[in-house]
């Protein structure tokens, strides 16, 4: 009980003290049915906000936020201690996804709006329908979908589908780097590449059976990094992509053979490995790439789809039609040239418990680590987001607000 006033008195009332008399409501009610006035509407937090599209430039940092409310009973609060920065976010305040995502909203507002997918934070209430086994003070990590309000801010308030206790093995920084990029290599292997049985992967017996050939390209990134780590984990032979200077991070990895994407044989390197059963773009290739490299796949699956570029120029019908047009091309090629080549496949993030577990079962079993480049404070979050659009990262970009 402890660990939850002490959350409770973080939060902040705008121009006065929280009182005794609502700390004890507030600690009484907790596992009570929410209701949406449980905070008063003067309750502040404070977080990094975008007021319109632009540069890294338009992050504010605000402390007049108001705290979100629990509107379902599957719904918890969270203080955040640690989030990560994705690239996603930064394209994000340049307005990507912008047109699909308002639609996602449903006339949700889309302006002041924060960024950040994962994160690892302090359970502080929980409505009525979440889980028995989350409770209050409990430490977990989660991931936010990528329409909701995002995590760099002291709180947040989402699904309880989305989060799960925090695995023992991994610091609250290194874990909360973990869950967006994981998610989306798990379905990128798993529901596009078909690495495995996705009913009976969380089985112990539900790893592949035969020994599949996997070629990760951009394997030193976010996605890449926990690509390689999956794929091992489910006894693949593992290429992988990268600049040299990451070759000893692959190698820590447990990539089998390392490619420096900037060696003039690169192609033919590539080529001489092949045949894979899975192709992984993670470096930003997109679906022609899966021409270039003239080799044979099974499946070639890249992260890069042009959708919510297609439908920020061409609206939500034209550039959906788009998007199923390139995949289309790119695969008739294959069937013209009439060589070994599989399909090339779109991958994207899902935030799917089942994937959630999957990774908790892997740093359970001390087969998942995440590489963090650097931690910045809350308050040096723009810097930390220029890191991310520099590239070129050894791991992940963590913000502490511990
Ligand atoms: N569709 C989705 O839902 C979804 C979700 C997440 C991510 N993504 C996309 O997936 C990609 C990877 O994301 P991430 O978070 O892993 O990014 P990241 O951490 O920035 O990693 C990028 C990787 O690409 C490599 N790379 C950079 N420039 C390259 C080049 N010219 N040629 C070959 N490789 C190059 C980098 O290698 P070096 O550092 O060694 O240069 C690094 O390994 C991004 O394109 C991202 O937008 C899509």
């Amino acid at each position: 009980m402890n660990s939850i006033l002490k959350s409770v008195i973080g939060l902040r009332v705008k121009g006065s003290c929280i009182s005794g008399t609502f700390i004890r409501t507030l600690a009484g009610c907790a596992a009570e049915a929410p209701r949406k006035k449980e905070f008063p509407r003067t309750m502040k937090m404070s977080g990094w906000e975008i007021h319109s599209y632009g540069g890294i430039d338009e992050l504010q940092f605000s402390d007049n936020i108001r705290i979100p409310q629990i509107q379902q009973g599957s719904e918890v609060m969270i203080r955040i201690k640690a989030a990560s920065i994705n690239p996603l976010d930064v394209d994000m305040i340049g307005g990507y996804g912008a047109a699909l995502l308002n639609t996602l909203r449903r006339g949700d507002i889309e302006f002041p709006l924060r960024l950040g997918r994962d994160f690892v934070g302090e359970v502080i209430y929980r409505g009525i329908g979440a889980p028995r086994n989350i409770k209050l003070g409990d430490t977990v990590w989660g991931v936010v979908p990528v329409h909701k309000q995002g995590c760099h801010s002291e709180y947040l308030v989402t699904d309880s589908s989305y989060i799960s206790h925090k695995p023992q093995s991994l610091s609250d920084q290194e874990a909360s780097g973990v869950l967006y990029a994981g998610l989306t290599a798990w379905s990128g292997l798993f529901l596009s590449g078909d690495l495995g049985n996705v009913c009976n992967m969380l089985r112990s017996g539900g790893r592949s059976e035969k020994k599949k050939r996997v070629l990760i390209l951009g394997a030193s990134g976010g996605v890449g990094s926990m690509a390689v780590q999956i794929a091992r984990y489910e006894k693949a032979q593992v290429f992988a992509t990268a600049s040299a200077d990451a070759k000893e991070l692959l190698s820590q990895l447990g990539v089998d053979t390392a490619i420096d994407y900037r060696d003039e044989q690169f192609l033919s390197q590539i080529h001489s490995h092949g045949p894979y059963d899975i192709i992984l773009d993670c470096a930003g290739y997109g679906p022609t790439f899966a021409s270039t490299i003239k080799c044979d796949f099974t499946s070639y699956v890249t992260f890069s789809s042009p959708l919510l570029k297609n439908t920020d120029s061409h609206g939500l019908l034209g550039g959906s039609i788009r998007n199923a047009m390139s995949l289309i091309e790119e695969n008739a090629k294959g069937r013209v040239q009439n060589t070994g080549r599989g399909t090339v496949k779109w991958g994207y993030f899902l935030p799917m418990k089942l994937g959630i577990e999957y990774l908790k079962k892997l740093a359970d079993r001390n087969q998942l680590q995440c590489v963090v480049d650097s931690v910045y404070g809350f308050d040096r979050a723009i810097e930390a987001y220029q890191r991310v659009k520099d590239g070129h990262l050894r791991g992940k970009i963590i913000l502490d607000l511990s």
